[in-house]
């Protein structure tokens, strides 16, 4: 709903920052809550030169009960994007209890809150490491769920909490039931086409695509693709990746569907955000070179622990519900990752 307060948990962050680009685009009012764990107050002053709008922001931690609940006496929030996490699969191996801490209690203290507020509109953060072991490398949102790590875990717990919320709403009658959209994303690259905020990752990053950026400007001496021997079209890993603005444009239809008649009996609902297309390594390497005209330099080593070798999205789901799909192809996806690296060699500094 036009002129609407949304509170933006993790709005510092890579998507969060997005999200709050398209919200207050779209009319919305935004407040962003973010402890700054793995973030900068940087990109709230590169959004709001984007938009030409404002936005009020508090540095707290979701588990903070007391600061969440000053924060909603204080605004007039109508909804919750739930960004704020952590997100590193290898760091969530060594590290579990802060990654249950973090993620799944944070999420039951902002719940709590929210209920004591009676806001009860929330879209959440999910991720395609909530599917289990699967037939068909099309996911389809109702496979089987079951994560690998405690990272995937994490979120699959929050999804099981959110549905027990929605369904405890149900058999109490509740006046104004939960609605609750679990976004399912596949891999966010790419960055806001003005290069002003991207993803800004702490040390040497996880992921393909900030890897293969920082090789193409020199940052980093070679890329290391993680296996040449999956049984994949040439060997490398198959992954469905979203230009991260086509995602939070996901996420603005899901408020706007949570708001109208298909949950106006409350309701919790996953969609898979994805193109529903793969790509695999070396598709990545190649499109990488072709539009920026950098070589990527690579070698060939061991498998990474844990990878799959291929899956992407079904997300005709979305497209019937939320009337969202995807738009922007890999070269966009590319030519906007190599913008925000050239104009920003060292992040937000
Ligand atoms: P990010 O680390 O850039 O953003 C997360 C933000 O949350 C950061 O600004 C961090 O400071 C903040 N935060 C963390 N714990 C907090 C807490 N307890 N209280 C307040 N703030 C806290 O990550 P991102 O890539 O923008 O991811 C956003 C969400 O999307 C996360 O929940 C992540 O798990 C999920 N997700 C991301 C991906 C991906 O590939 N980036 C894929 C699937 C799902
Ligand atoms: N890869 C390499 N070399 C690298 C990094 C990655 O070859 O240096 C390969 C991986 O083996 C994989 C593909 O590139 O085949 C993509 O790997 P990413 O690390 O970029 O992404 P993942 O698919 O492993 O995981 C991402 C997020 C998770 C999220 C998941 C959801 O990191 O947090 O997508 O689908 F849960």
């Amino acid at each position: 709903m036009n002129g609407q307060t949304i509170l933006v948990t993790g709005g510092t962050g890579y998507i969060g920052s997005h999200a709050c680009v398209e919200l207050l685009t779209a009319g919305y009012q935004v407040v962003v809550v973010d402890n700054l764990s793995n973030s900068k107050v940087e990109p709230l002053r590169r959004l709001e030169q984007i938009t030409g709008k404002t936005l009020q922001f508090y540095e707290a931690d979701i588990r903070d009960k007391k600061a969440l609940t000053e924060i909603f006496d204080r605004e007039p929030i109508g909804a919750v994007m739930h960004f704020a996490g952590l997100k590193a699969v290898g760091e969530s191996c060594r590290q579990p209890l802060s990654y249950y801490h973090n993620n799944v209690y944070g999420t039951m203290v902002l719940a709590e809150a929210m209920a004591e507020a009676n806001v009860k509109q929330l879209v959440f953060s999910s991720s395609a490491t909530v599917y289990g072991e699967s037939t068909s490398v099309q996911y389809v949102e109702d496979f089987p769920l079951g994560a690998i790590n405690p990272y995937g875990r994490s979120k699959l717990m929050i999804e099981e909490i959110l549905r027990d919320l929605s369904a405890a709403d149900a058999i109490n009658g509740a006046q104004s039931p939960w609605k609750i959209a679990l976004l399912r994303y596949f891999n966010p690259i790419g960055a806001h086409e003005s290069g002003l905020i991207g993803e800004d990752p702490n040390g040497i990053p996880n992921n393909l695509m900030p890897y293969v950026s920082q090789v193409a400007i020199g940052k980093l001496a070679q890329l290391s693709v993680f296996g040449d021997d999956y049984p994949t079209r040439d060997g490398t890993g198959v992954r469905d990746y979203i230009h991260v603005v086509d995602l939070v444009k996901g996420h603005i239809k899901a408020l706007e569907a949570l708001q109208g008649e298909k949950f106006k009996s409350g309701g919790c609902k996953a969609y898979n955000l994805g193109t529903g297309r793969g790509y695999s390594v070396l598709d990545i390497i190649k499109t990488f070179e072709a539009v920026t005209g950098r070589k990527v330099n690579y070698k060939i080593g061991p498998r990474r622990a844990g990878d799959l070798p291929e899956y992407f999205a079904n997300a005709e789901l979305a497209y019937k519900e939320l009337g969202w799909k995807a738009e922007k192809n890999l070269d966009d996806m590319v030519a906007d990752t190599w913008n925000w690296q050239c104009k920003n060699p060292q992040g937000y500094v």
